[in-house]
């Protein structure tokens, strides 16, 4: 096979990347047949409409849907007997003690394996969903063999394929990757996966690693749990620079950065982070190590470096005004990056916690993400309409998300229309450069700069 149209792909698993790489092969030329268990999720794209805010899923998934490239089924045997390769992109969220749940990988497998139990050319199954070291090998390769009657590397391969998309960018991060790693259980399966790629690459490759599936699980853990910790790293460093005159923790990671053993990528100092995989597979990391009889005192550390972070931001707040209560405070920012409506882990939704358990008053806006908080926040805050009506009356501000909108805010109506003195506390430092220096009537500050040693004599009146 070295045909992209010979490729028939199913995609079991229809969230965030299960629909991002069922658009990314597809707009490479490849048929993709998705399945999904959530019906309502399958009738919304059966209608070219995405259940994901994700843009280029967005952008493509109706005229990919109409042009008959993706086609999606409740019927599992017909997504496995149409298809000559299943990816398996189901959720491993995280249970009561960190560890990943692997009920809706074990489900997939099930399914998959129950039906080649009765077809008869070569099927490869890849699991693309993030799992524990040795989780292919010990759990899923057994529970495929036995469920199937066939045996892996004669009529049925099995690969891990770590994906290291973000969201946002996740089509553009499939199309264009820094990395493939195959893990692979049986050589055959490594072989088909391999020239599948390189069809859907078109021959040009980014580096590419082929090794055994331990590794290749341990490479996507690892990866984000770096991640994570250039992330506690430079917020450790954010944390020092607030104590000294001057510092400046954007220039600090530049200047580090430009070592090319460190890199300017990725030191970014702000209120935490967030989202659904680097809290989480940090997390399971941990959990691994622990049940492996190791104490994993650094990556315990990250985490507990991101969770100090975010209270801080709270603490700064308790230090400017003391009692909190009936303070009205405005969140500029739920989602826990900019460009995106995912709200999980955010740290917003972990501050405005901090806030309502100190019987503040939250008024919250962002500009995608109002709808997902709401499922979570409930009546607890305020929802703005627009940014202005946030902040309109507010004791502080806090920006937690670096959306542009807010960067363009005009200052002299939010002086306007906040409460005076002016409060603003901004995470990521995205109006360093717009408040007017030395205006006795803002305080304004920034994670990674100087704290002020003296709050201006209208604060001290306020507590
Ligand atoms: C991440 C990884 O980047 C991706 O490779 C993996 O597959 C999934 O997890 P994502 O969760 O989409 O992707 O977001 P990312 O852009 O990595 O940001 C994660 C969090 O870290 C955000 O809360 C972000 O604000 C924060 N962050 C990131 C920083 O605070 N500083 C930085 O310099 C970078």
């Amino acid at each position: 096979m070295n045909n992209l149209s010979t490729w028939k792909v199913s995609i079991f698993g229809l969230g965030y990347v299960g629909l991002s790489h069922a658009v990314a092969y597809a707009l490479r030329g490849t048929k993709i047949v998705g399945f999904d268990v959530d019906r309502k999720k399958i009738e919304l794209i059966r209608k070219g409409i995405s259940p994901i805010k994700e843009p280029d899923v967005v952008k493509h998934l109706e005229n990919l849907v109409k042009t008959g490239k993706i086609k999606v089924t409740e019927d599992h045997k017909d997504a496995v007997l149409s298809t000559n390769i299943s990816f398996i992109c189901v959720n491993t969220p995280p249970l009561q003690d960190g560890s990943a749940d692997l009920s809706q990988v074990k489900s997939a497998i099930s399914m998959i394996g129950e039906v080649l139990r009765n077809k008869e050319e070569f099927h490869l199954v890849v699991v693309n969903s993030t799992v524990p070291p040795t989780t292919t090998e010990n759990v899923v390769k057994p529970l495929l063999e036995d469920v199937s009657g066939k045996k892996i590397g004669e009529d049925v391969g099995l690969c891990f394929m770590p994906e290291f998309l973000r969201e946002g960018s996740a089509v553009q991060d499939i199309l264009n990757p820094w990395r493939i790693v195959i893990g692979e259980v049986d050589k055959k399966g490594g072989d088909v996966l391999h020239q599948f790629l390189l069809d859907v690459y078109r021959g040009k490759l980014p580096p590419l690693i082929r090794t055994a599936p331990v590794n290749a699980e341990l490479i996507k853990y690892a990866s984000n749990a770096f991640l994570a910790m250039r992330v506690s790293f430079i917020n450790t460093i954010a944390r020092l620079c607030e104590l000294l005159p001057k510092a400046n923790v954007d220039v600090v990671a530049y200047g580090m950065g430009l070592d090319p053993r460190i890199g300017t990528r990725y030191l970014k100092a702000g209120p935490g982070f967030g989202g659904i995989c680097l809290p989480k597979d940090l997390r399971a990391l941990i959990t691994v190590s622990e049940k492996l009889g190791f104490d994993p005192i650094l990556f315990k550390a990250i985490y507990e470096v991101n969770e100090a972070q975010i209270r801080h931001v709270v603490e700064i707040v308790e230090m400017l005004l003391g009692d909190l209560s009936d303070r009205v405070v405005a969140i500029l920012g739920l989602a826990f990056k900019a460009g995106i409506d995912d709200i999980r882990e955010s740290p917003a939704i972990k501050i405005i916690d901090y806030l309502l358990e100190r019987n503040t008053k939250v008024k919250v806006y962002d500009p995608l993400a109002m709808k997902n908080a709401k499922t979570v926040l409930k009546d607890r805050v305020f929802y703005a309409p627009s940014m202005y009506e946030c902040i309109k009356d507010s004791d502080v501000v806090i920006i937690v998300t670096d959306w542009d909108e807010f960067k363009k805010i005009e200052i002299e109506k939010l002086r306007s229309l906040m409460k005076k003195p002016i409060i603003i506390i901004d995470t990521r430092r995205i109006l360093d450069n717009k408040i007017p220096e030395s205006d006795g009537e803002f305080l304004y500050i920034a994670i990674g700069k100087p704290l002020p040693l003296k709050l201006p004599k209208r604060i001290e009146d306020m507590r």
